[in-house]
């Protein structure tokens, strides 16, 4: 469930029309509900109250401050996979207590800023970036707490290039190999080997993959611990699917909540979480403006966001539901909805069913709160698009617009040139 829905035909976001932000930071942009991230993190929580769960928001889904300030009152902590996004989450106030560092290729600069902040975990996904971590943290005189990330080789069913759980996949560590990787992790002195962590992909629609990878772990778990390795933390990963279309049905968080007590209730441990997409995924929209419809061998509805502002279509094949900012009486046509962007792959919906929009008529890319705005880029030296919060009947730009004399200013010239 979400809060943008239509008073008198037009959409809003909560309280505030759409057309009416449109209005002041013009198009495009993308707007997001606090409510609805306050909610699904609420309901995300509840779901796993059973395991009393640590739950760390995958930064990399939504990355803006305002967004991890928001979930950072609910509780919330912080995933993430640079120092970049540390330092976001810290800026947002989330306590390093609550931080785990998740990636295949930590610098060691990016090591030692975690181990100063004092982050809750390193999860580590190699024999190699134990041995760095190992160094790093004896420079500085501390003890760098860690789990190791397991590759269950396990098939997320999920878009292969989403999917991370499989043996021919780079991230974490083969679990039949584990044991030896502990061993030599319980070896290195400034090491404080605490936890297992396992994340096999984004957008899985089905239990099942969860249930196989989490069985793994469990036994993973209890044959170290038989082999006196003290695991205190058991870190699930994220990955719970969002609908993005009215026929796709993940299982709702409380069946994964469900699934979570029955596999680890009786297991006394730290449980932590990184969802991403799913506290955030229907927390946002993209609003567009159409420039042009065009008459060729298709209907082109030619729109002023493009696959910069919003890769997931082009990436993925993802399909983000369009919606139009006023219902209107507009004849139904099939056409396709493309940005301006010089790319054959700049194509946002194909063959879609929809009302004819006119020149100047505003739509809202659904679903696209999160690997939205963090994925969007300058291509075409378009700028990057702002980001917008509602409150009630409230509403604040929490990124602007970037200027062109910004843009600029960041290139130099040699004067050999
Ligand atoms: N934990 C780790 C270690 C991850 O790699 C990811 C996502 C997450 C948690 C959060 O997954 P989520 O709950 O959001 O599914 N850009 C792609 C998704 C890439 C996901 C990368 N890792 C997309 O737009 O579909």
């Amino acid at each position: 469930m979400d809060h943008f829905t239509y008073k008198n035909d037009a959409l809003h976001a909560e309280d505030v029309a759409i057309a009416d932000i449109a209005a002041a930071v013009g198009t495009p942009f993308y707007v997001y509900s606090h409510a609805t991230l306050t909610r699904h993190a609420q309901v995300f929580t509840e779901s796993l109250k059973s395991v009393k769960p640590l739950i760390c928001f995958a930064v990399k889904a939504n990355s803006n401050i305002a967004v991890l300030k928001t979930l950072a009152a609910q509780g919330l902590g912080a995933d993430v996979v640079s120092e970049g996004e540390l330092r976001r989450a810290l800026a947002a106030g989330i306590v390093p207590s609550k931080v785990v560092f998740s990636g295949v290729g930590k610098t060691r600069s990016e090591m030692k800023f975690a181990l100063e902040a004092g982050i809750h975990q390193f999860n580590v996904e190699s024999d190699r970036e134990l041995i760095a971590l190992n160094e790093v943290a004896g420079s500085l005189g501390k003890k760098a707490p860690i789990a190791l990330r397991v590759n269950p080789d396990v098939d997320a069913k999920t878009h292969a290039k989403i999917s991370t759980g499989k043996k021919e996949n780079k991230f974490g560590i083969d679990i039949d190999d584990a044991p030896r990787i502990y061993a030599i992790a319980q070896s290195l002195p400034h090491l404080d080997v605490q936890g297992v962590s396992v994340h096999i992909g984004s957008q899985l629609t089905e239990l099942a993959p969860f249930r196989a990878a989490y069985a793994r772990v469990r036994t993973l778990v209890e044959s170290l611990r038989a082999s006196g390795i003290n695991i205190r933390t058991i870190d699930l990963g994220g990955g719970l699917g969002v609908p993005y279309a009215t026929d796709d049905a993940p299982p709702p968080p409380a069946e994964y909540g469900a699934l979570v007590a029955e596999m680890f209730g009786d297991f006394g441990a730290e449980f932590i979480f990184e969802p991403g997409r799913l506290i955030c995924g229907n927390a946002g929209i993209l609003v567009t403006e159409v420039l042009y419809v065009k008459q060729a061998s298709h209907t082109y509805v030619i729109v002023d966001a493009g696959m910069n502002d919003l890769m997931r279509p082009a990436l993925y094949d993802a399909v983000h539901g369009i919606v139009p900012v006023r219902i209107g009486k507009a004849p139904s046509a099939v056409v396709n909805v493309v940005g301006p962007v010089c790319e054959s792959t700049d194509v946002f919906l194909k063959n879609i069913d929809m009302p004819l929009p006119h020149e100047g008529d505003l739509l809202a890319f659904r679903t696209a709160g999160a690997y939205g705005a963090s994925l969007s880029n300058t291509y075409n030296s378009r700028l990057l698009i702002p980001e917008v919060m509602v409150k009630g009947a409230e509403f604040s730009v929490i990124r602007p617009r970037l200027s062109y004399a910004d843009m600029l200013a960041l290139e130099v010239t040699p004067e050999w040139i």
